[in-house]
């Protein structure tokens, strides 16, 4: 079916964007004149968290509300610019108080709770770098990450930690402070932890912002690859310039706008775009503590007059299934864009929005590497519905072949398929993967940063997602080593081999399914599929867990004994089975 592209936003409410003309940005614009448009600190310094909160607080914009925190049955909790300074400098205290130096890591363990972002800025003000773990992984990939991470202080809730933190915490010799966050009526915090509120109480309000050099590191984000220990993704506070401007462009946000990003603050967008560049751009947040709930999204962009709503597809195809008329029971007549990013947004996604709200989505593209939104579709441009839209200005991508010298080279044609890479050089620029620097030097090759995406480009410039160039599987936005999965399946007593693939799921566009071999002696039954499937889901925890497992009697392997994901899921799919010459026992 052909999509047509849609030329004007239809919505009700229209207005100037910051990005007016897409070809006149590309030709003129330069990183360094973004730079110049963030207030710094002296002696050339840069710091996230004074760009977010301390430069809006020390002026005129002190009163004005930064976070309004929603919650099912309580009131609305907002706080001011000023607020969240204040807030912010009492945690660097904290941190300072408990003698971590510039540079040491801080993590979270929390749903979307105050705590969570008085930690977040506080962590930076200080020097610190801030490491945002997701609250629903399960205790092996919170110990994976706290390890590889060397973190010194965990901020957790007493209920996480008696989950998730206090079976491990034994095995992490550089945690040395975990501060937790009371459930109000649950009494004590547990042994080993510090109360996180008592010692907020008594902390000064009072902090001279770090001075930090825009090359000092800022955030380490995990994510994952094919094979091996989740990635620590490196960046600098320099990301801040890309933040801002591509929050200008491709959010299009403006001072008086209230905005909603609905990803999770365990994972870069929820960070990136949930609570740096908002506020850094000096604009209004709603932040929801509760999880998706199609009648309470509608309220919330109603009643709290959303303008600008940040959000990712499979939260829009669960709208979609819940019915367009749920929708249209209420109107919207502040919201002005849409736009998402995650995962492929289909087109009848993006047209769904148009029925909904009047307002196509936007689709957005970028990486837990790229820091920030790389290829977008922009207010000021049609909508291609399926495409991902255009590169941001500043940022040159390409179409390439990688060649096995260590070079790489553009594809001849339009819509020739090759991997999508990115010419290094925007501010958000992962700095390296922790502790992996051979690792970070691979994703290099003839120029280019390799995103390990396939895409194509059209006639006109906008880029066509494809599909993953490696195994990795994307599910409801997570992206999942099925390496990781695999590791925690093999630890059940009867499991003797595990493969790990995506398969496509309407909602989720991608489920995790496993296949396990099983140990000598042992045989296939519901009851120990039930087992695994529980072992797994405690261990991994529910959004990283196989949602399905089947039992294979032998699992095909590579004659060096690597298990073939990729012919799992040709088999699986009724795909063509490709290549099978180092297939164990092919002739
Ligand atoms: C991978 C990156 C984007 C920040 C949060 C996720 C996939 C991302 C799109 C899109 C198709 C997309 C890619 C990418 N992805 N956006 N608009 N269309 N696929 O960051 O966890 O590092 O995942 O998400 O495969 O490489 P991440």
């Amino acid at each position: 079916m052909e999509w047509s592209p849609i030329a004007k936003p239809r919505g009700a409410v229209r207005r100037e964007p910051c990005l007016k003309d897409y070809e006149e940005a590309r030709r003129t614009f330069s990183w360094d004149q973004a730079a110049a448009q963030l207030a710094g600190l002296p002696g050339g310094a840069l710091n996230i968290a004074y760009e977010s909160v301390d430069r809006h607080a020390s002026g005129a914009a002190r009163d004005r509300l930064a976070i309004r925190f929603l919650a099912q049955g309580a009131d609305p909790h907002d706080l001011t610019f000023g607020e969240l300074s204040a807030a912010s400098h009492r945690f660097a205290n904290v941190l300072k108080q408990l003698g971590v130096k510039r540079g040491e890591r801080v993590a979270t363990l929390m749903g979307r709770v105050p705590a969570l972002y008085t930690t977040v800025l506080g962590t930076l003000a200080a020097g610190a770098v801030y490491c945002p773990l997701f609250s629903a992984f399960g205790p092996e990939p919170v110990k994976a990450r706290l390890g590889l991470g060397a973190v010194r202080v965990l901020v957790t809730t007493d209920l996480f930690y008696r989950r998730k933190v206090a079976p491990i915490r034994a095995e992490l010799p550089d945690l040395r402070h975990v501060l937790v966050v009371r459930t109000p009526g649950a009494g004590d915090v547990p042994e080993g932890t510090t109360d996180f509120d008592e010692l907020m109480r008594t902390a000064s309000p009072e902090y001279e912002v770090a001075r930090t050099s825009p090359e000092d590191y800022a955030l380490l984000h995990f994510t994952s690859g094919t094979t091996g220990k989740p990635k620590g993704v490196l960046h600098a506070h320099a990301a801040i310039v890309a933040h801002v401007a591509t929050a200008r462009w491709v959010l299009d946000l403006q001072d008086d706008d209230v905005y909603w990003c609905t990803a999770d603050p365990g994972w870069v967008t929820g960070i990136s775009y949930g609570v740096v560049a908002p506020l850094a751009c000096g604009v209004g947040m709603i932040v929801d503590r509760e999880e998706f709930d199609a009648p309470r999204w509608y309220e919330i962009l109603d009643t709290q007059r959303v303008t600008v709503w940040y959000t990712a597809p499979t939260a829009i195809r669960m709208l979609m299934k819940a019915g367009v008329e749920l929708a249209k029971a209420r109107q919207y007549p502040s919201l002005r864009h849409l736009a998402s990013v995650g995962e492929p947004l289909n087109p009848e996604a993006v047209v769904w929005g148009v029925e909904a709200f009047g307002l196509p989505f936007h689709d957005t593209w970028w990486q837990t590497e790229t820091g920030a939104i790389m290829i977008a579709n922009y207010p000021c441009m049609e909508v291609r519905p399926g495409s991902m839209g255009r590169p941001v200005p500043g940022v040159e991508a390409g179409i390439v072949h990688p060649r096995d010298d260590g070079g790489a080279d553009e594809v001849a044609q339009p819509d020739e398929v090759g991997e999508l890479a990115l010419r290094p050089g925007w501010p958000s620029m992962f700095r390296g993967y922790l502790n992996e620097d051979e690792r970070y030097r691979k994703c290099f090759r003839g120029g280019w940063y390799l995103s390990g995406d396939l895409a194509k480009r059209d006639a006109d410039g906008y880029y066509w997602f494809v599909g993953r160039a490696d195994d990795v599987i994307k599910a409801a936005g997570h992206l999942i080593s099925p390496f990781e999965v695999e590791s925690v399946l093999m630890t059940h007593p009867s499991v003797s081999q595990a493969g790990v693939i995506g398969v496509p799921d309407p909602v989720a566009g991608s489920a995790v399914k496993a296949f396990v071999e099983l140990k000598a002696g042992q045989s296939a039954s519901e009851a120990l599929r039930k087992d695994i499937l529980a072992h797994a889901r405690r261990q991994l925890g529910v959004a990283v867990a196989p949602r399905e497992i089947a039992f294979s009697e032998q699992l095909p392997r590579t004659r060096s004994g690597k298990i073939m994901r990729r012919l799992l899921r040709a088999r699986e799919l009724g795909l063509p089975e490709g290549d099978l010459s180092t297939l164990e026992g092919a002739p």
